[in-house]
């Protein structure tokens, strides 16, 4: 049987993207962000997991205002990634596992989760710079297969905090009930606070951003209280881009050790965010 071991939460932010390349990782701007992954490198060195089911948001590359699915799956054997136009080179591709993600998307269905299937699709930066933040180099992320989950944050309405926290409990479900003995880690991306255009540009919210933080291991309900309006207002209006990690979060189950966290100020217009959660035996 599949196993889930752990979940990270990550932010994705481009400008990561260009460090890893230019190398930059120990400059004075970029060390405290990227000190907060060792843990993270570390762990994944060490468990090794198969299979990375990637939860993320779309930003414009594969999926645009005219058509927007609520989520979406992978179930392609590569997933291609190219030039978005943030100055980033797109990477290698990166090897799908599709007799996983059709399980997944078979159990999911089952389970009232109405995927879109996507047996093609180009992947941008809410899912490449995680890949290379998780693993910064090519040849550690030869073993990986990755399975992509797209979220819409973008064009409202978006999935509410609460159906993202339900779908991820059916997803750890649907992984405990894959035949094949595989170990697989969920990666939730996005956030944390940030606003990127309009007046509220550069708009953080560092208490909020704590307080999720905090409740996240035990109490992922906490978000729920809060309609993706009334996030917009707290956490600006890309800091929904949150609820992604609640997916990660319901997938592990009730009891998770925290291995890590780290919280940085800021990365472009961004707080950036870092949680690594492994699920207890
Ligand atoms: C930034 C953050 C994002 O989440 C994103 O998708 C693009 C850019 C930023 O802070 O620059
Ligand atoms: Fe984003």
């Amino acid at each position: 049987m599949a196993r889930l071991i752990g979940g990270i939460g990550s932010s994705h932010i481009p400008a990561i993207g260009n460090a890893i390349e230019k190398n930059a990782q120990s400059e004075p701007y970029w060390k405290p962000f990227f000190d907060g992954y060792k843990p993270v490198w570390k762990w994944l060195e060490k468990k090794k997991p198969d299979v990375a089911i990637l939860v993320y948001n779309d930003h414009g590359l594969n999926f645009f205002l005219d058509k927007m699915p609520t989520f979406a799956m992978g179930a392609a054997p590569e997933y291609q990634n190219a030039d978005e136009g943030w100055g980033l080179k797109p990477i290698d591709p990166i090897p799908g596992h599709p007799k996983m993600s059709w399980h997944l998307i078979d159990a999911l269905v089952e389970d009232e989760f109405d995927l879109t299937i996507c047996q093609e699709m180009l992947v941008d930066h809410g899912f490449t710079v995680p890949v290379s933040l998780m693993w910064p180099e090519p040849e550690l992320r030869k073993h990986i297969k990755v399975i992509p989950l797209c979220v819409n944050v973008v064009q409202s309405p978006f999935p509410t905090a609460r159906r993202c926290l339900k779908l991820g409990k059916a997803i750890g479900r649907a992984v405990a009930s894959y035949e094949e003995n595989l170990d697989v880690v969920i990666l939730g991306t996005g956030g944390l606070s940030h606003q990127l255009d309009g007046a509220r540009a550069g708009f953080i919210n560092r208490d909020f951003d704590l307080e999720f933080l905090d409740k996240l291991k035990d109490e992922p309900e906490w978000l729920l209280q809060y309609s993706n309006y009334e996030l917009a207002e707290l956490t600006g209006t890309q800091g929904v881009e949150m609820i992604m990690w609640l997916i990660m979060r319901g997938a592990l189950g009730k009891n998770v050790t925290e291995i890590s966290r780290n919280y940085h100020i800021p990365i472009s217009n961004t707080a950036a965010g870092v949680i690594l959660f492994e699920k207890d035996a």
